[in-house]
């Protein structure tokens, strides 16, 4: 093998800046590929003022003649993913090759109204709080052996035949479990049918073509999708998403062997956001929280909502660099800083009483945990034109060098704006 895999994962609750960093690696990687979760993801790219959001097409596919793939671990909404093909077409923008798994899992239109009926059944101070785009639903119906896989929607009588026993199931359950009103077999099957013939042109090997690219020596990035502390084993349970997100996951949902990885990127936000329910220690509901989601813009890319914010949480970014076994970190968002008085960092938990280091993932335990802190002084200058890390004011280095130091791994890109050149590159 004479190629290399990174991997650049979320290290905390999503929305860290993923995007921006796989966009900015960009030039030097052959081949993007995304692993787990759907179209509940939102990775934003900014390029020359111009913004586009992916939700599940790789944030590479904005390079000339590079390779694309959806790999074996996502959950493929079509009508999604023929949107976001043809938006891109539209603005001249689908300029990357692109290969689908025929493995992955297909969400379907029933999986959708699963995940709201599930959401409103489970009810207010239950609920997930999820996107609604029916992740959840479909990665159960892959795991209880009931799923359909991009293969297939390319045959039509098969298709109709699966559709048909899984639609007698789904009924039953909307009809009388969810008071929702039953899905005729067409209303399915038709819409169904076109997809496959719309997907097919892009229906190959992942597998193949990824071991073929690592033996003619190609660069290969995995691109995470959600974040760490969603990860459905080791997250908040069951606050979380319904994928492995961490960067484990990347070789299940590509078929890459383990052995293949060379880098594990770690992306981190300077500060802490969450959208969806869940604990989360530093949530500052005051001021803080409101002047950290207006200069940060934290409004979700996937569905509009306000994200919850508040200060850096040590104890799940120390967590989550081990975890992952984190080589590298992508410090995004150091701009949104600017201007703040003093700055905060959260180094332990207060657990009833007693302080701990240890990050306990479930959501019963985590509640209870509230927030050690210490303070750091902040700095005025603007820092959105800094191209080098020297030419930061002074206590903004010393914030990097904190959390450097905290986390125990090197910080090697500092994101100082939105846009692809305003990074900051330490020798990633
Ligand atoms: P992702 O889901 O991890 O790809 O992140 P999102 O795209 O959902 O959210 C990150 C937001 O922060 C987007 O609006 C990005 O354009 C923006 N962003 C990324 N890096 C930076 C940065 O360094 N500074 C600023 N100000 N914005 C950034
Ligand atoms: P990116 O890739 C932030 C959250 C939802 C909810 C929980 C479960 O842009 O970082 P789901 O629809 O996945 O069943 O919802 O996970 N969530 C995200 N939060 N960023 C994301 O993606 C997310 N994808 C899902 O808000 O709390
Ligand atoms: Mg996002």
């Amino acid at each position: 093998m004479k190629g290399k895999v990174d991997i650049i994962i979320g290290a905390q609750w999503g929305d860290e800046g993923k995007g921006k960093v796989v966009d900015m690696m960009g030039s030097d990687i052959d081949v993007f590929v995304r692993y787990q979760g759907g179209a509940n993801a939102g990775h934003t790219v900014i390029v020359e003022g111009k913004k586009i959001v992916f939700h599940l097409l790789p944030s590479g596919m904005l390079y000339p003649g590079k390779l694309c793939v959806l790999g074996n671990g996502v959950v493929l909404d079509p009508e999604q993913f023929l949107k976001e093909l043809e938006d891109l077409h539209e603005r001249g923008q689908d300029r990357a090759r692109l290969v689908v798994s025929p493995s992955a899992h297909v969400v379907m239109p029933y999986h959708k109204i699963l995940d709201r009926a599930q959401e409103a059944f489970r009810g207010k101070g239950h609920m997930i709080g999820t996107t609604g785009r029916g992740i959840g639903p479909c990665y159960v119906d892959k795991y209880a052996r009931s799923g359909l896989r991009v293969e297939d929607l390319l045959d039509g009588d098969r298709l109709r035949e699966s559709l048909s026993t899984i639609l007698e199931e789904k009924n039953r359950l909307f009809t009388k479990l969810y008071g929702e009103t039953p899905l005729p077999l067409d209303e399915v099957y038709l819409p169904a049918l076109e997809w496959g013939k719309a997907i097919a042109p892009y229906v190959g090997d992942p597998v193949q073509i990824l071991q073929e690219a690592l033996d003619e020596g190609k660069r290969v990035l995995l691109e995470g999708a959600q974040a760490t502390l969603l990860d459905i084993d080791h997250g908040t349970y069951p606050y979380v998403t319904s994928s492995s997100t961490s960067a484990a996951g990347g070789f299940t949902g590509t078929g890459l062997p383990v052995s293949s990885v060379d880098r594990v990127i770690a992306v981190v936000k300077a500060y802490t956001t969450r959208v969806g329910e869940g604990p989360m220690p530093t949530e500052d509901k005051g001021e803080t929280g409101e002047a950290l989601r207006v200069r940060g813009g934290e409004f979700g890319a996937t569905t509009g909502r306000p994200r919850r914010c508040g200060w850096l949480d040590m104890v799940g970014l120390r967590y989550a660099m081990r975890l992952n076994g984190v080589n590298a970190i992508a410090l995004t968002k150091l701009d949104v800083l600017t201007g703040m008085k003093e700055i905060q960092v959260c180094t332990a938990y207060d657990l009833n009483g007693t302080n701990t280091d240890r990050f306990n993932g479930a959501a019963h335990i985590l509640e209870q945990c509230r927030p050690v802190y210490e303070t750091l002084p902040g700095w005025n200058e603007d820092i959105s034109n800094c191209t080098t890390f020297e030419s930061l004011p002074r206590a903004a280095r010393d914030y990097v060098e904190y959390i450097e130091k905290n986390a125990g791994v090197p910080i090697k890109l500092i994101g100082v704006g939105a846009d692809r050149v305003q990074t900051i590159n330490r020798g990633l």
